[in-house]
């Protein structure tokens, strides 16, 4: 390879073309509209949705782990929604595919909860959930026994089970309450 670019500088010039192209590419992305600052989009966004259950044996202070969910979040442009309603978690990442792995690995290894399923995970085309690094809903309060009504038969519903579509709306309408 070495030997090819210092005997044809085309192949450089490529390479370098490549390499700058990609830095843009993957600079600076608008979390609302995935484009960096060129107005180049992200060719690579990606919706990640899992479903846990709080770890009973370890302690859990939630306004520490927003607090960690959007430090972190923010400085890779990834957003999404966490809903908790004090026994298991459902959480909707997206961002660039490398920043939703990489967070999404780390979360995985996280002893405060456990039985993580991963129930999907795509390229999409923009975001459901761009406003918030991490949006928290939390509770299973009448209004939202309500929400999961209209998706499902029962409002006890295991995320095991059901269709990730279902799961998306629901969450769509419980982060139209968090404003
Ligand atoms: C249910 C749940 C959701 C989490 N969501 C996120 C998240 O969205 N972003 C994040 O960085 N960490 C999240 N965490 C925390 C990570 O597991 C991990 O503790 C954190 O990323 C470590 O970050 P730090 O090295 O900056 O302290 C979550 C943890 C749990 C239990």
């Amino acid at each position: 390879m070495v030997a090819a670019v210092q005997k044809n500088p085309s192949h450089l010039h490529y390479f370098a073309t490549f390499l700058w192209e990609y830095t843009i590419i993957s600079s600076d992305l608008c979390p609302t509209t995935g484009k960096n600052r060129h107005g180049i989009p992200n060719m690579n966004l990606t919706r990640l949705v899992y479903y846990s259950q709080r770890n009973p044996s370890l302690s859990l202070k939630m306004p520490e782990l927003m607090e960690t969910c959007h430090r972190n979040n923010s400085a890779m442009n990834v957003t999404g929604i966490l809903h908790y309603n004090g026994n298991a978690f459902l959480q909707v990442l997206e961002g660039g595919r490398a920043e939703v792995s990489s967070i999404y690995h780390r979360i995985a290894a996280d002893p405060r909860h456990i039985n993580i399923i991963l129930i999907h995970c795509s390229d999409v085309r923009e975001r459901m959930f761009p406003t918030w690094s991490m949006g928290l809903h939390e509770g299973m309060d009448e209004k939202t026994k309500n929400i999961f009504l209209r998706y499902f038969a029962s409002n006890i519903v295991n995320p095991e089970t059901v269709s990730q579509e279902s799961l998306l709306d629901v969450l769509q309408d419980l982060s139209a309450e968090l404003g």
